[in-house]
């Protein structure tokens, strides 16, 4: 594949001894490639990265918008491309038209935006965690708007660098794929958060039902390798990630128990939950992090576990700042102990609470909030009893005041279009910060039971090389990205 002038700059400085020289590189020549104007009558022409799975939900929505252009599609699966470009027949013998027919299709990422160049305005990315930095950065680099899909990114360091890089780049436009943000319960939650309803918040709480039957976590790497099938490129999947022989099963989706690959459950549904704390109360980096887990693996996530991430005070948590616990497959907070209502438990809303996907319960000075992850309303309970919550009180949010509708990708073409970054509901600045959290979190199980401590200034754990080394993980030789490692 040749590479332009322009994409050599940005794929190829940046060698672990370069990184330095990359980072000011990418900073120093970011205004050269300015996003194209744009304004509410223009197509927002884009690329889609990841066609298959949530990436066939995040097309779909954006085809939804009447200024969309899709201009090329990329995926390693030649399925997810065919799916959108080619007819198809059922088996009833039923034709269903493609959605995209004749559109440039691509299964290498770096040749999409070579030859695309300047003919693409945005890029959606939807592809297995580790490969969003450097997908999301290459395109960022070339002054592109950017939809990435949840977690922002694998590794804390790729989070981070990606918020830093949004914020220096003032035209280019950010959206983190956590949908739910854009809807009314979670604003009017978030909004009785910022009233202190509970009061300084001393304790969160978080759960979720994966993985357990939905993907295999706590297994060994397994052994021998299959053939891989024709319609997969296998050395794109692995992408920036390590080496390794081809097994069935690998990918599509279950990929995400992996560590080289995915986040576990902690950095996958932490997202849906997560950003209440983190955008709300503006939690910034832990102090440290402790992982108590069911069946550890060095290769895969656990299968189940519970995480302690210990954060220092600001003015939304209580003056000894604030305590996250986290659990996942099958384990949960001891609901009784947290000032809720004696019949909860055994009620409808406790029911929903350990059957459901998640939840998240906050513990204030003033009260406990219930955030369930389902679409529906937080509840407050003061001294054990339920607080009437008055809903008049809820205005709309800025965004559906200005762009008169709640879809989050809407949220973002719309922003894209009107040249305001700071519309988008889950942008770089703010996905970065809560995912380099959830990283440390997910990453914490290298090395189970021991509390380790987090260096924020250097984005590594002070006592444990072995659990750094999965925050900021090296890129395969030949996979380095201007802006990362
Ligand atoms: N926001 C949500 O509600 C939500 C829901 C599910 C998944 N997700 C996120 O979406 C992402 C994808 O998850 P999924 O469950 O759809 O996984 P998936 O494996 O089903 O789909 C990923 C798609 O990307 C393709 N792909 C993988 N690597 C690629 C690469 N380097 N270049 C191009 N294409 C590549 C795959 O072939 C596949 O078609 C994950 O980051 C996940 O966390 C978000």
């Amino acid at each position: 594949m040749s590479l332009t002038r322009r994409q050599f700059v940005f794929t190829t400085l940046a060698t672990p001894v370069a990184v330095g020289l990359a980072q000011q590189i990418a900073s120093a020549t970011a205004p050269a490639f300015l996003t194209r104007g744009l304004n509410q009558n223009s197509k927002l022409r884009l690329l889609k990265v990841g066609c298959g799975g949530m990436g066939q939900s995040d097309l779909s929505q954006l085809v939804d918008h009447k200024m969309i252009e899709v201009v090329g599609l990329c995926d390693v699966d030649q399925r997810q491309l065919d799916g959108w470009t080619m007819d198809s027949t059922n088996d009833k013998g039923e034709v269903r038209k493609a959605r995209l027919p004749g559109v440039a299709t691509f299964r290498d990422w770096r040749e999409a935006y070579a030859k695309l160049d300047k003919n693409f305005d945005a890029m959606c990315c939807s592809t297995a965690d580790h490969m969003h930095a450097p997908i999301s950065m290459a395109a960022m680099n070339m002054g592109k708007h950017i939809y990435c899909q949840k977690p922002l990114a694998r590794g804390a360091w790729e989070n981070r660098a990606l918020a830093e890089a949004a914020a220096r780049m003032p035209s280019v436009v950010t959206q983190m794929g956590t949908q739910r943000i854009a809807t009314k319960f979670r604003q009017y939650g978030g909004m009785l958060l910022r009233q202190g309803v509970i009061g300084p918040v001393k304790e969160v709480y978080a759960w979720t039902n994966r993985p357990a039957g939905w993907w295999p976590q706590g297994n060994p790497r397994p052994e021998g390798t299959d053939p891989i099938p024709e319609w997969l490129s296998w050395d794109l999947f692995l992408g920036t990630s390590p080496d390794r022989p081809y097994k069935n099963g690998y990918t599509p989706f279950a990929w995400r128990g992996t560590i080289d690959w995915g986040t576990g459950a902690f950095g996958d549904m932490g997202c849906h939950m997560l950003d209440v704390p983190f955008y709300e109360l503006d939690l910034g980096a832990p102090i440290s992090a402790v992982c108590n887990p069911v069946k550890a693996s060095s290769d895969q996530f656990p299968e189940s576990e519970s995480v302690v991430v210990k954060y220092g005070p600001n003015k939304m948590t209580s003056k000894d700042g604030l305590t996250l616990k986290w659990f996942d497959g099958g384990q949960f907070p001891d609901f009784k102990a947290l000032g809720l209502p004696e019949d909860w438990e055994g009620g409808e809303q406790g029911k929903n609470a350990v059957k459901g996907d998640g939840g998240v319960i906050l513990v204030g000075e003033k009260g406990t909030m219930w955030f369930p992850i389902e679409y529906a309303w937080a509840r407050v309970f003061v001294d054990g009893k339920p607080v009437e919550l008055d809903r008049k009180e809820f205005t709309p949010t800025e965004f559906e005041v200005q762009f008169k509708q709640t879809n989050h990708w809407h949220n973002w073409v719309d922003a894209c279009l009107a040249g305001k970054k700071d519309a988008c509901a889950s942008r770089f600045e703010k996905g970065g910060k809560m995912c380099e959290s959830l990283s440390i979190g997910a990453m914490s199980c290298v090395e189970p039971g021991k509390v380790l401590e987090y260096d924020a200034a250097k984005c590594v754990f002070k006592n444990s090389a072995a659990a750094s080394a999965a925050l900021r993980s090296p890129y395969r030789k030949g996979w380095e990205v201007a802006g990362l490692a």
